[in-house]
């Protein structure tokens, strides 16, 4: 049994981009490296919760003691998700996975051919991919006590982050700025903004490893305070 401020609780972590395929070698992604995700798995069983991660594709090792399912596409992650909260009554779960927003609307079994070099680039039509940190906000049984998102935006952070926490249905958001020059895609370090039910607060640029201890902190803070459920 693990000890720990987190003890005997169970959080979900997804991480990671996904890749959505286009036929067999091209697929459509963002610049996610999983960093904040793993750090956060890691930081969170090191306060002594049962981490659950699911993972897109990434260059990380996975962190040593916790279960970690991986996938490749956003319906994947969804559905790992979804089936890992039915099974676990979790009392967290962190979106911190760049779900890809929308996937190619066919998946050729074969590799595209360019045919002749005076030929049209073949059409991309998108189909939306299924948004993982709402379904799992959605009042339910199986709904985890707290679901926190993540909200990388490159302008007036704050606000689109505090109407991200409103359209999804989340509980808290950890906004950041991802827009050009912040180097936090793919980058070691984040500077970010917590919104709670009662409080914001705005973080020094850190690490991801730092980022990833404080948001622990809090949690066990917060789970230390009577709630209603
Ligand atoms: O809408 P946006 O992608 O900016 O929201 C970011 C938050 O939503 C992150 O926590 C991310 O993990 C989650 N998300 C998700 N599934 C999607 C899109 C976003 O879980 N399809």
């Amino acid at each position: 049994r693990r000890i720990g401020p987190l003890a005997g609780k169970n959080c979900l972590v997804t991480a990671g981009p996904t890749h959505e395929p286009l036929d067999p070698v091209r697929y459509l992604a963002n610049r996610s490296s999983g960093k904040q995700g793993y750090a956060l798995a890691e930081a969170l069983a090191d306060l002594g919760a049962e981490v659950t991660l699911i993972s897109g594709p990434t260059a990380l090792r996975p962190p040593a003691g916790g279960a970690v399912s991986f996938c490749e596409t956003a319906r994947q992650m969804r559905d790992l998700a979804l089936k890992a909260a039915r099974s676990t009554a979790f009392d967290a779960a962190i979106c911190t996975a760049a779900v890809a927003d929308w996937r190619p609307a066919h998946v050729q079994d074969q590799k595209i051919k360019k045919t002749g070099k005076d030929d049209l680039p073949p059409p991309l039509a998108l189909l939306p991919n299924p948004d993982i940190l709402a379904e799992l906000s959605e009042p339910s049984p199986s709904r985890p006590r707290l679901v926190i998102g993540f909200a990388a935006e490159t302008e007036t952070v704050e606000a689109h982050a505090r109407a991200k926490l409103a359209r999804k249905g989340c509980d808290w958001i950890v906004a950041n700025n991802v827009g050009a020059g912040s180097d936090v895609m793919g980058g070691s370090e984040n500077q970010v903004i917590l919104i709670t039910q009662d409080k914001v607060e705005h973080w020094p640029r850190l690490s991801k490893e730092e980022v990833a201890r404080r948001l622990a902190t809090t949690l066990a803070d917060w789970f230390l305070k009577p709630h209603k459920s």
